[in-house]
């Protein structure tokens, strides 16, 4: 199994590692949230040659997860579009049991690690974010390196509001001004928070976003999460595989991952990327970008958009299954060769 077997390390060629927020990244990419919803596998991924490690999403108590038509954790791959849809629903632990698998981990230089937290879906109001506040403080004490919350899982209800506030959710922006009073303004060390936001936004929102993050005290904004626009997602389906991908919406719904969210996360990232560089910002905020990456053209892109981190999930999978544990070092080697 990936999560038990501990590959032989490499040497990372120089000019991949990062340093931000004052932490040491060996590498520029690391696993998207939901790989490892455990906590599992970090000895197994650091050695790889992940930048980073990333645990969850966890919500505030187990999670059993979505089950329809008899299917548990739908999920369905579309190998000839580099494609795959879930409609899983936050399916894990809890934020407590993860917490303290973390805090057993003997951390390996230039991985950091990081945990994905997201509300119950069940639960609304002060419930909802007394949950996120838990998971907040117990990945603080477990000694998480940076924390990264999901506002966007696409199956699964986040709170809205169409009463917008300058054009943001009011609802989002009351839930951050939350996280941002009871936990960011109180942090004792240095633990750098991310909004993770869906490759589904738009883009008129995203300076308006980045500038009440900074304002809130969040770190960095990651996007993004799958998209639910079947429509445009569609002509990027291989036509052998429309029919089941149309299923598959219309039964389950469910988000969309991989190759049709390169141009979108891109375009996004740039955006954002670019706003910020124009913009004094009163604290270090960076950009991760999520979505479609699989090759060393997608880390090209990234850096010459002055994205400095990257997270894959499709990809990974997709270079697993042809690399094996070499997965992150080949792509080393064709970006090394590249630029
Ligand atoms: C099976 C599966 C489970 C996922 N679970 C989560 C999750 O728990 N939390 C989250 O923030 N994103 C989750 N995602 C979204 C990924 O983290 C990522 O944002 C998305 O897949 C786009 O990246 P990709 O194109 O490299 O796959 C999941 C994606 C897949 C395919």
């Amino acid at each position: 199994m990936l999560a038990s077997e501990t590959p032989q390390k490499f040497s990372i060629p120089q000019g991949l590692s990062q340093k931000l927020w004052d932490i040491d990244f060996q590498s520029n990419i690391f696993n998207a949230a939901g790989m490892f919803k455990k906590g599992e596998a970090y000895y197994t991924v650091s050695a790889q040659g992940a930048g980073a490690y990333l645990a969850g999403t966890t919500t505030s108590r187990y999670r059993r997860g979505n089950e329809k038509e008899g299917i548990l954790h739908p999920f369905a791959s579309y190998p000839g579009s580099a494609a795959a849809l879930n409609w899983m629903g936050l399916p894990n632990e809890g934020h407590e049991t993860v917490a303290k698998r973390i805090s057993r981990l003997d951390k390996q230089a230039g991985c950091p690690i990081g945990v994905s937290i997201g509300s119950s879906p069940e639960d609304t109001g002060m419930k909802a974010l007394s949950g996120v506040l838990d998971g907040f403080k117990l990945y603080d004490k477990a000694g998480a390196d940076f924390i990264e919350l999901n506002e966007s899982c696409p199956n699964v209800v986040h709170e809205h509001d169409e009463n917008d506030e300058g054009g943001l959710d009011s609802m989002l922006v009351e839930r951050l001004e939350f996280i941002s009073e009871k936990f960011l303004s109180k942090r004792s060390r240095n633990l750098p928070v991310i909004l993770k936001i869906s490759t589904d936004t738009e883009k008129e929102l995203i300076p308006l976003l980045i500038d009440r993050l900074v304002e809130l005290r969040f770190d960095g904004i990651n996007i993004g999460n799958t998209s639910t626009d079947y429509e445009s997602a569609r002509t990027m389906i291989a036509p052998n595989e429309i029919k089941t991908f149309d299923y598959f919406t219309k039964t389950f719904g469910g988000g969309l991952s991989g190759r049709p969210l390169k141009k979108k996360s891109l375009v996004l990232s740039t955006l954002a990327s670019d706003y910020i560089s124009q913009s004094n910002l009163s604290r270090e905020f960076h950009v991760i970008r999520t979505g479609g990456i699989e090759n060393e053209r997608d880390l090209l892109n990234s850096k010459k958009a002055g994205v400095q981190l990257n997270q894959w999930f499709s990809g990974y999978f997709d270079a697993f299954s042809s690399s094996g544990h070499k997965a992150y070092e080949k792509l080393f080697r064709a970006y090394a060769a590249f630029t």
